[in-house]
């Protein structure tokens, strides 16, 4: 069985994201969004929040579950016996980052690879952050998200 594992923080999930799990979730038995918790980290969702939002932006992907981790990822990978991690790259300004992020990844978990997607272009520009940004200031992010989640998140973002 082939499992694949796409982590990130989705504070939300949006658009890019989504993009990137429609195109990997094919190349997996099972392809598994992994919300990755770090207690340094201040997040706008609680995790059980985080997870809802995929969830339903996913609910039409059979093969596709969330789970939660508080940890390393590649030690999360071990344990749920996955094949590879999934990244997306928007920019080359991605790259130094998730480069050393897969090197390490490799070396605390050698049977795991980490396949790059590139982002479809209509989301290069696209990150949590900056929808969350935009929503603050009231601007329309309907262009973003997943229509599934729009109004619980912009709800949020106006508080
Ligand atoms: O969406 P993000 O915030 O860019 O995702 C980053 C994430 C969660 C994928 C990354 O920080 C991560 O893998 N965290 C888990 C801890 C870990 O394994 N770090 C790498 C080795 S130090």
């Amino acid at each position: 069985m082939k499992i694949g594992v796409y982590p990130g923080s989705f504070d939300p999930i949006t658009l890019g994201h989504l993009d990137i799990i429609r195109r990997a979730a094919p190349m997996f038995d099972e392809f598994v969004v992994a919300v990755m918790i770090n207690s340094a980290k201040h997040y706008m969702f609680d995790a059980a929040q985080r997870c809802d939002f995929i969830r339903r932006s996913t609910a039409d992907m059979p093969n596709v579950t969330v789970e939660t981790h508080d940890g390393l990822l590649a030690e999360y990978t071990r344990q749920r016996g996955a094949t590879a991690i999934i990244k997306g790259l928007r920019a080359i300004s991605d790259f130094e980052y998730e480069f050393q992020m897969a090197l390490i990844n490799k070396k605390l978990n050698p049977s795991l690879e980490t396949v790059f997607l590139t982002t479809s272009s209509d989301y290069m520009f696209l990150s949590s952050s900056i929808v969350k940004e935009v929503g603050r200031y009231g601007g329309d992010v309907s262009g973003f998200l997943p229509p599934q989640i729009l109004d619980d998140v912009v709800q949020k973002m106006r508080v």
